[in-house]
């Protein structure tokens, strides 16, 4: 377990010095030199150096808890990703749409399966974190496969037959208005397109996040799928100790 946690720490400072390097390469192309930078109207102060820096240094943090929360040591052993890219079928031919993608955990796996993933994600950082890693885990014509897209939290920013696939591990719960959100999926979603959601079972369990009180029981996520119009509605709570897996059509 001691080993686990540490090779897993280690992996997330590997990522987070990429992440960082990353971010200051993109910092210098955007920086004071840049005209195009953001209301770069004006050369900065040297406090304004130290601010910049304080705030990376203060994201970079936050972001590394959010990545152990994520992706906890050991979650390849519960979160069986190969049980839940099973459940898609034969993928060689098909788009798939990780909502919320965070880390890109499920997207990296995908895009060595699938044509082409696309991996929406709200928060920027995340894209930045992806875009780097990609790059370092996979291999060229992988890497060619994922895309990472901006979403916002009202709409995946999907182009309509874009995506065979809808994937949403460990996100649902956190979309505001989740039976709005799933009607616009089916709007861009072709017939007979399919959408997986994977969450936490609400009981007890030896992992600590999310918090109890964070998660759907499985028959609301279900009324939901049906109250947007989705069909076909079929769920597994056994595959996954901590999760159930719910399946639905266009
Ligand atoms: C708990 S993480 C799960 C990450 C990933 N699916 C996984 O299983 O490792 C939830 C992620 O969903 C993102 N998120 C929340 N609401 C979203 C929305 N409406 N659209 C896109 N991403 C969203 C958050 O920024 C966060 O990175």
């Amino acid at each position: 377990m001691g080993v686990v946690l540490l090779l897993s720490n280690m992996k997330i400072r590997h990522y987070l010095a990429i992440f960082s390097i990353s971010i200051t390469l993109l910092l210098a192309a955007c920086g004071p030199d840049d005209p195009i930078a953001e209301g770069n109207t004006k050369a900065p102060k040297p406090a304004d150096s130290t601010a910049q820096h304080n705030a990376l240094t203060s994201d970079s943090a936050s972001l590394q808890n959010l990545l152990r929360q994520y992706d906890p040591p050991g979650r390849d052993v519960w979160q069986k990703p190969e049980v839940v890219i099973g459940k898609m079928g034969d993928l060689s031919n098909k788009t798939v749409a990780d909502i919320g993608a965070g880390s890109g955990f499920f997207s990296r796996r995908l895009a060595q399966q699938a044509k082409h993933v696309i991996a929406v994600e709200l928060d920027p950082r995340f894209i930045h974190f992806m875009d780097s890693i990609k790059r370092v885990e996979l291999k060229p014509e992988y890497q060619s496969r994922f895309e990472t897209r901006l979403g916002l939290p009202n709409d995946p920013k999907l182009k309509p037959n874009e995506a065979d696939i809808v994937l949403v591990v460990n996100t649902y719960i956190y979309i505001q208005n989740r039976i709005a959100y799933l009607k616009n999926l089916l709007n861009v979603m072709p017939q007979g397109g399919k959408i997986i959601i994977v969450d936490f079972k609400r009981k007890r369990m030896p992992i600590k996040y999310p918090r109890p009180e964070v998660r759907l029981e499985l028959y609301e996520v279900e009324n939901e799928l049906d109250a947007a119009g989705f069909t076909n509605i079929e769920s597994d709570d056994c595959a996954l100790d901590y999760q159930y897996i719910v399946m639905a059509e266009k």
